[in-house]
Protein backbone atom coordinates (compact mmCIF):
# COMPACT_ATOMS: atom_id res chain seq x y z
CA UNK A 1 0.00 0.00 0.00
CA UNK A 2 1.19 3.40 -0.80
CA UNK A 3 2.86 5.31 2.29
CA UNK A 4 0.64 7.84 2.95
CA UNK A 5 -2.36 6.29 2.35
CA UNK A 6 -1.50 3.70 5.21
CA UNK A 7 -0.79 6.13 7.20
CA UNK A 8 -3.95 8.44 6.25
CA UNK A 9 -6.17 5.06 6.39
CA UNK A 10 -7.20 5.65 10.53
CA UNK A 11 -8.10 9.44 9.80
CA UNK A 12 -10.57 8.85 6.88
CA UNK A 13 -12.63 6.33 8.52
CA UNK A 14 -12.87 8.04 11.33
CA UNK A 15 -13.86 11.23 8.94
CA UNK A 16 -15.99 8.72 7.06
CA UNK A 17 -17.93 7.57 10.70
CA UNK A 18 -18.41 11.88 12.26
CA UNK A 19 -19.65 12.24 8.58
CA UNK A 20 -22.62 10.38 9.68
CA UNK A 21 -22.88 11.94 12.80
CA UNK A 22 -22.96 15.59 11.77
CA UNK A 23 -25.14 15.34 9.52
CA UNK A 24 -27.63 14.42 11.90
CA UNK A 25 -26.75 17.57 14.36
CA UNK A 26 -27.75 20.52 12.93
CA UNK A 27 -29.74 23.34 15.10
CA UNK A 28 -27.07 25.74 14.93
CA UNK A 29 -26.76 28.92 12.57
CA UNK A 30 -24.47 28.66 9.68
CA UNK A 31 -21.45 30.06 11.10
CA UNK A 32 -21.35 27.99 14.19
CA UNK A 33 -21.78 25.13 12.07
CA UNK A 34 -18.92 26.58 9.72
CA UNK A 35 -16.47 26.21 12.48
CA UNK A 36 -18.47 22.84 13.82
CA UNK A 37 -17.56 21.43 10.89
CA UNK A 38 -13.54 22.13 10.57
CA UNK A 39 -13.26 21.40 13.52
CA UNK A 40 -14.75 17.67 13.26
CA UNK A 41 -13.67 17.33 9.59
CA UNK A 42 -10.19 19.52 9.14
CA UNK A 43 -8.86 19.33 12.62
CA UNK A 44 -8.27 15.74 12.60
CA UNK A 45 -4.73 16.73 10.56
CA UNK A 46 -5.14 20.60 11.13
CA UNK A 47 -5.11 20.50 14.71
CA UNK A 48 -4.26 23.53 16.03
CA UNK A 49 -4.06 22.53 19.43
CA UNK A 50 -0.93 20.17 18.88
CA UNK A 51 2.45 21.17 21.43
CA UNK A 52 5.46 19.26 19.44
CA UNK A 53 6.34 19.93 15.60
CA UNK A 54 6.97 15.87 15.70
CA UNK A 55 2.73 15.69 16.32
CA UNK A 56 1.76 18.39 13.42
CA UNK A 57 0.00 16.27 10.72
CA UNK A 58 -0.48 19.75 8.67
CA UNK A 59 -0.13 23.20 9.20
CA UNK A 60 -2.87 24.70 11.51
CA UNK A 61 -5.23 26.14 9.74
CA UNK A 62 -3.94 30.24 10.92
CA UNK A 63 -1.56 29.41 8.28
CA UNK A 64 -3.19 27.88 5.76
CA UNK A 65 -5.42 31.20 5.60
CA UNK A 66 -2.84 33.47 5.59
CA UNK A 67 -1.59 31.95 2.80
CA UNK A 68 -5.39 31.61 0.79
CA UNK A 69 -6.56 35.26 1.07
CA UNK A 70 -3.66 37.62 -0.10
CA UNK A 71 -4.54 34.85 -3.51
CA UNK A 72 -7.63 34.83 -2.97
CA UNK A 73 -9.15 38.35 -1.92
CA UNK A 74 -12.85 37.93 -3.13
CA UNK A 75 -14.71 35.17 -0.73
CA UNK A 76 -16.38 33.47 -3.29
CA UNK A 77 -13.10 32.88 -5.00
CA UNK A 78 -12.19 32.05 -1.95
CA UNK A 79 -14.29 29.26 -0.99
CA UNK A 80 -14.29 28.33 -4.78
CA UNK A 81 -10.45 27.61 -4.04
CA UNK A 82 -10.89 25.40 -1.13
CA UNK A 83 -13.53 23.35 -1.99
CA UNK A 84 -11.85 22.72 -5.20
CA UNK A 85 -8.40 22.42 -2.99
CA UNK A 86 -10.22 19.88 -0.51
CA UNK A 87 -11.98 17.88 -3.56
CA UNK A 88 -8.86 17.32 -5.56
CA UNK A 89 -5.51 18.37 -4.24
CA UNK A 90 -3.20 19.06 -6.79
CA UNK A 91 0.92 20.43 -7.21
CA UNK A 92 -0.30 22.83 -9.47
CA UNK A 93 -2.72 24.51 -7.16
CA UNK A 94 -0.41 24.32 -4.03
CA UNK A 95 -0.31 27.53 -2.19
CA UNK A 96 2.22 26.12 0.57
CA UNK A 97 5.37 24.46 -1.45
CA UNK A 98 6.81 24.24 1.84
CA UNK A 99 4.20 21.95 3.74
CA UNK A 100 3.99 20.11 0.61
CA UNK A 101 7.66 19.11 1.21
CA UNK A 102 6.86 19.08 5.10
CA UNK A 103 3.75 17.09 5.27
CA UNK A 104 3.18 15.85 2.03
CA UNK A 105 0.25 16.51 -0.05
CA UNK A 106 -3.01 16.68 1.35
CA UNK A 107 -5.24 13.67 0.50
CA UNK A 108 -8.40 14.28 -1.50
CA UNK A 109 -11.12 14.19 0.88
CA UNK A 110 -14.96 13.75 -0.92
CA UNK A 111 -16.69 15.99 1.34
CA UNK A 112 -19.86 17.71 0.68
CA UNK A 113 -19.50 20.47 -1.47
CA UNK A 114 -22.01 22.64 1.07
CA UNK A 115 -20.25 21.21 4.21
CA UNK A 116 -17.18 22.87 2.23
CA UNK A 117 -18.75 26.23 1.55
CA UNK A 118 -19.71 26.68 5.41
CA UNK A 119 -16.57 25.90 6.14
CA UNK A 120 -14.64 27.86 3.88
CA UNK A 121 -17.08 30.66 4.07
CA UNK A 122 -15.93 30.35 7.74
CA UNK A 123 -12.68 30.65 7.95
CA UNK A 124 -12.63 34.02 5.26
CA UNK A 125 -15.29 35.65 7.74
CA UNK A 126 -13.15 34.63 10.87
CA UNK A 127 -9.88 34.88 13.23
CA UNK A 128 -8.13 31.49 12.96
CA UNK A 129 -7.54 29.66 16.36
CA UNK A 130 -4.43 30.57 17.38
CA UNK A 131 -1.77 27.41 17.52
CA UNK A 132 -0.42 26.17 20.53
CA UNK A 133 3.25 25.86 18.84
CA UNK A 134 2.82 29.90 18.30
CA UNK A 135 1.73 30.67 21.79
CA UNK A 136 4.40 28.95 23.11
CA UNK A 137 6.88 30.51 21.37
CA UNK A 138 5.36 33.85 22.13
CA UNK A 139 5.22 33.21 25.09
CA UNK A 140 8.88 31.92 25.49
CA UNK A 141 10.66 34.36 23.27
CA UNK A 142 8.11 37.51 22.24
CA UNK A 143 6.81 37.82 18.82
CA UNK A 144 9.08 39.72 17.44
CA UNK A 145 11.65 37.27 17.82
CA UNK A 146 9.99 34.88 17.07
CA UNK A 147 9.32 36.37 13.00
CA UNK A 148 12.94 37.56 12.96
CA UNK A 149 14.50 33.94 13.81
CA UNK A 150 12.56 31.96 11.49
CA UNK A 151 13.65 33.47 8.70
CA UNK A 152 17.19 34.07 10.01
CA UNK A 153 19.54 32.70 6.85
CA UNK A 154 23.31 32.18 7.87
CA UNK A 155 26.25 30.71 6.29
CA UNK A 156 27.39 26.73 6.25
CA UNK A 157 30.60 27.45 8.28
CA UNK A 158 31.78 30.66 6.27
CA UNK A 159 30.78 29.10 2.58
CA UNK A 160 27.63 28.88 0.46
CA UNK A 161 24.69 26.62 0.83
CA UNK A 162 24.46 24.59 -2.68
CA UNK A 163 21.55 24.16 -4.73
CA UNK A 164 20.84 22.81 -8.20
CA UNK A 165 21.63 24.27 -11.56
CA UNK A 166 17.55 24.81 -11.90
CA UNK A 167 17.29 26.62 -8.39
CA UNK A 168 19.94 29.20 -9.68
CA UNK A 169 17.94 29.75 -13.07
CA UNK A 170 14.91 30.76 -11.47
CA UNK A 171 16.29 32.64 -9.17
CA UNK A 172 18.09 34.86 -11.84
CA UNK A 173 14.13 34.96 -13.35
CA UNK A 174 12.99 36.53 -10.10
CA UNK A 175 15.94 38.72 -9.78
CA UNK A 176 14.90 39.60 -13.39
CA UNK A 177 11.38 40.46 -13.10
CA UNK A 178 11.81 42.54 -10.02
CA UNK A 179 14.34 45.00 -11.58
CA UNK A 180 12.98 45.23 -15.26
CA UNK A 181 9.27 45.70 -13.53
CA UNK A 182 7.16 48.49 -14.48
CA UNK A 183 3.89 48.79 -13.29
CA UNK A 184 1.04 51.23 -14.88
CA UNK A 185 -1.91 49.76 -12.88
CA UNK A 186 -2.49 48.38 -9.61
CA UNK A 187 -3.35 45.00 -11.16
CA UNK A 188 0.03 45.02 -12.49
CA UNK A 189 1.42 44.96 -8.72
CA UNK A 190 -0.78 41.78 -7.69
CA UNK A 191 0.23 39.80 -10.78
CA UNK A 192 3.94 40.12 -9.78
CA UNK A 193 3.29 39.03 -6.75
CA UNK A 194 1.62 35.61 -7.69
CA UNK A 195 4.46 35.58 -10.66
CA UNK A 196 7.46 35.75 -8.07
CA UNK A 197 5.13 33.49 -5.97
CA UNK A 198 4.85 30.84 -8.90
CA UNK A 199 8.87 30.97 -9.14
CA UNK A 200 9.63 30.22 -5.56
CA UNK A 201 7.06 27.19 -5.72
CA UNK A 202 8.77 25.47 -8.04
CA UNK A 203 12.12 25.82 -6.14
CA UNK A 204 10.71 25.49 -2.95
CA UNK A 205 9.08 21.72 -4.64
CA UNK A 206 12.48 21.20 -6.31
CA UNK A 207 13.41 17.55 -4.63
CA UNK A 208 17.12 17.84 -5.88
CA UNK A 209 17.42 20.46 -3.25
CA UNK A 210 17.10 18.65 0.30
CA UNK A 211 18.88 18.58 3.85
CA UNK A 212 20.10 21.17 5.38
CA UNK A 213 20.98 23.19 2.06
CA UNK A 214 17.03 22.76 1.90
CA UNK A 215 16.08 24.20 5.33
CA UNK A 216 17.92 27.40 4.33
CA UNK A 217 16.76 27.81 1.10
CA UNK A 218 13.44 27.23 2.81
CA UNK A 219 14.14 30.33 5.46
CA UNK A 220 15.40 32.67 2.80
CA UNK A 221 12.16 32.21 1.05
CA UNK A 222 9.97 32.69 4.53
CA UNK A 223 11.61 36.48 4.69
CA UNK A 224 10.22 36.99 1.16
CA UNK A 225 6.90 35.38 2.06
CA UNK A 226 5.55 38.31 3.73
CA UNK A 227 6.30 41.10 1.20
CA UNK A 228 4.86 38.22 -1.31
CA UNK A 229 1.64 38.25 0.31
CA UNK A 230 1.68 42.17 1.07
CA UNK A 231 2.39 42.89 -3.20
CA UNK A 232 -0.54 40.60 -4.19
CA UNK A 233 -3.03 42.35 -1.42
CA UNK A 234 -1.91 46.02 -2.37
CA UNK A 235 -4.08 48.52 -1.93
CA UNK A 236 -2.76 51.23 -3.87
CA UNK A 237 0.44 51.81 -6.34
CA UNK A 238 2.60 53.37 -3.62
CA UNK A 239 2.30 50.24 -1.36
CA UNK A 240 2.65 48.20 -3.98
CA UNK A 241 5.92 50.08 -5.16
CA UNK A 242 7.25 49.90 -1.56
CA UNK A 243 6.67 45.74 -1.34
CA UNK A 244 8.42 45.04 -4.82
CA UNK A 245 11.24 47.46 -3.49
CA UNK A 246 11.27 45.16 -0.20
CA UNK A 247 11.40 41.63 -2.10
CA UNK A 248 13.79 43.21 -5.07
CA UNK A 249 16.30 43.99 -1.95
CA UNK A 250 15.60 40.45 -0.56
CA UNK A 251 15.74 38.68 -3.45
CA UNK A 252 18.92 40.19 -4.73
CA UNK A 253 20.62 38.53 -1.94
CA UNK A 254 20.07 34.88 -3.06
CA UNK A 255 23.72 34.73 -4.37
CA UNK A 256 24.94 36.12 -1.17
CA UNK A 257 24.66 32.41 0.64
CA UNK A 258 23.64 29.81 -2.28
CA UNK A 259 25.60 28.35 -5.02
CA UNK A 260 25.37 25.61 -7.40
C1 LIG B 1 -5.78 13.63 6.48
C2 LIG B 1 -5.20 14.87 6.91
C3 LIG B 1 -5.88 16.16 6.45
C4 LIG B 1 -7.20 16.51 6.60
C5 LIG B 1 -8.33 15.71 7.23
C6 LIG B 1 -7.33 17.83 6.03
N1 LIG B 1 -6.12 18.26 5.56
FE1 LIG B 1 -5.76 20.04 4.62
N2 LIG B 1 -3.78 19.57 4.49
C7 LIG B 1 -3.20 18.41 4.94
C8 LIG B 1 -1.77 18.48 4.73
C9 LIG B 1 -0.77 17.41 5.09
C10 LIG B 1 -1.51 19.74 4.15
C11 LIG B 1 -0.14 20.34 3.80
C12 LIG B 1 0.36 19.90 2.47
C13 LIG B 1 -0.36 20.53 1.33
O1 LIG B 1 -0.42 21.77 1.24
O2 LIG B 1 -0.90 19.76 0.53
C14 LIG B 1 -2.81 20.38 3.99
C15 LIG B 1 -3.00 21.62 3.39
C16 LIG B 1 -4.21 22.24 3.22
C17 LIG B 1 -4.41 23.48 2.49
C18 LIG B 1 -3.31 24.28 1.81
C19 LIG B 1 -3.07 23.71 0.43
C20 LIG B 1 -1.99 24.38 -0.34
O3 LIG B 1 -2.33 25.25 -1.15
O4 LIG B 1 -0.81 24.04 -0.16
C21 LIG B 1 -5.75 23.76 2.55
C22 LIG B 1 -6.46 24.93 1.92
C23 LIG B 1 -6.37 22.72 3.32
N3 LIG B 1 -5.42 21.81 3.70
C24 LIG B 1 -7.72 22.69 3.63
C25 LIG B 1 -8.31 21.69 4.37
C26 LIG B 1 -9.69 21.72 4.80
C27 LIG B 1 -10.65 22.87 4.53
C28 LIG B 1 -9.91 20.57 5.47
C29 LIG B 1 -11.19 20.09 6.10
C30 LIG B 1 -12.32 20.04 5.20
C31 LIG B 1 -8.67 19.80 5.46
N4 LIG B 1 -7.73 20.52 4.80
C32 LIG B 1 -8.51 18.54 6.03
C33 LIG B 1 -3.85 17.34 5.52
C34 LIG B 1 -5.20 17.27 5.81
Amino acid sequence: MNQSLKFYLPVIFFLLFTTALTAQQDKTTSQEKGYQLMKTFCYVCHNPNVTSHDKMLAPPMMMVKRHYKPNYPVKQDFVNAIVSWVHHPSPERVLMPGAVRKFKIMPPLAYPKEDLEAIASYIFDHEMDKPAMMKKMQAENGNHKMMSEKSAITLNDGKKWKVDTETIKTMDEVNQLLNSFKGKELADYHALGKEVFAKAKKVILDKNNKGEDFEQLHNFFHGLENNMHRLMEAKSMEEGEKYKGLLEVHASKFDDYFEE
